[in-house]
């Protein structure tokens, strides 16, 4: 026993003159002193000695427990020090460093479009209004005049989400919130909606499955069509300029009586003819009309009281001709570099 004790701490003290970090001092504490290290193994195996060695084996032991905590304690607190001094040395800022320029998002293209047009909008007095993408056929399609098995329901391309009882799809455009909208609402209404739409479309470089549009709506006694047109001219003078033509041609929707297609000219060529407005000088932006009135009848609305127009804007269509984009495919597109030009206008 004598000679074990004196073994160990020979070894112990010579390990000690070795540490030279505070690492290094955790271990030697774990190996003599720990719950399993060498010293406590000792404590530990005095119940195998006959009974009359015991005492005497056991304060030896227990002196040289003593003996080596207190050679370590010193070594392990200038250890321990001078690994703080270490960190704090390491981790001192130097504030002669030029800053790391921050990375700033910006809002999406479309996001700046639908807050430009709701201020627009706003000073016209109407009012902005959200309405679900996912909705019923009885919103989307027959309280706007398109009832079940008409062939007009075939147009919209339709992505049918499921037929449980009654039909349930994805909004093909906008414009089934021009019923909700008036179901809550007793005229005078004017409210726009900015939302997306979809359709099980071939994409190309106008055409999404996914887009977004502006419906704008306004019902009110004497509403006529030289509203619909003051209007959607103001905001097109308001987006592009106030140079810009607007440009009325007939159109067919159920929903709209007379219906038209609504045009802007080219602010990118001045109306002369680019490969944004396909050369031909006018980039049609959405349709409009006075709101049939089998649908100002299908909300309870007297269509012998009120009248009303109602228009659906592409809000793709405004950005590319704004900023001359020619591809609509880029705003779903996600390329940094595409929306990083727009994010410079968020400045
Ligand atoms: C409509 O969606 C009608 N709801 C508009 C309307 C509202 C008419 C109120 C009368 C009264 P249209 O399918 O033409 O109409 O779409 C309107 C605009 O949405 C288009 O002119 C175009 O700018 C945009 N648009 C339509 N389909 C797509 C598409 N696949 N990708 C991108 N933009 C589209």
């Amino acid at each position: 026993m004598t000679l074990d004790l004196d073994a160990l701490r020979h070894e112990a003290h010579e390990r000690l003159l070795t540490l030279t970090d505070a690492g290094d001092a955790a271990d030697w504490e774990r190996d003599y002193l720990g719950p399993k290290g060498k010293v406590t193994a000792l404590l530990r195996g005095l119940g195998q000695l006959p009974k009359e060695d015991r005492p005497a084996a056991g304060r030896a032991i227990q002196a040289l427990k003593t003996e080596l905590t207190d050679a370590f304690t010193p070594v392990q607190e200038r250890l321990q020090a001078e690994a703080l001094a270490g960190k704090m040395a390491g981790d001192a800022v130097d504030v002669t460093l030029p800053g790391r320029q921050p990375v700033i998002g910006g809002a999406h293209p479309i996001s700046m479009m639908i807050d430009e047009l709701i201020e627009i909008f706003a000073h016209l007095g109407f009012q902005a209004v959200f309405g679900p993408e996912v909705e019923t056929g009885y919103y989307n399609f027959d309280l706007l005049n398109i009832p079940a098995n008409h062939p007009a329901r075939d147009v919209w391309d339709t992505m049918i989400v499921d037929t449980p009882s009654e039909e349930i799809v994805l909004r093909t455009h906008t414009s089934p919130m021009q019923a909700r909208t008036m179901e809550r609402l007793e005229p005078p209404v004017r409210v726009i909606v900015p939302g997306r739409a979809f359709r099980y479309e071939a994409q190309d470089a106008s055409h999404e499955w996914m887009f977004t549009q502006l419906e704008g709506l306004a019902v009110d006694r004497h509403i006529t069509m030289a509203d619909l047109k003051g209007t959607l001219q103001e905001m097109a003078r308001q987006l592009f300029g106030p140079e810009r033509r607007v440009r009325f041609r007939c159109d067919f929707f159920p929903f709209v009586e007379p219906g038209v297609d609504f045009s802007v000219d080219c602010a990118v060529c001045d109306g002369k003819g680019c490969r944004v407005c396909k050369h031909t000088g006018w980039l049609e932006m959405g349709g409009a009309g006075m709101v049939h009135p089998n649908v100002l009848r299908g909300v309870g609305y007297d269509p012998e009281q009120v009248s009303g127009f109602a228009f659906g804007l592409g809000i793709e269509r405004l950005i590319m001709m704004k900023y001359g984009v020619d591809d609509v495919r880029a705003f779903a597109g996600n390329d940094i570099r595409f929306l990083r030009r727009f994010s410079l206008l968020n400045l």
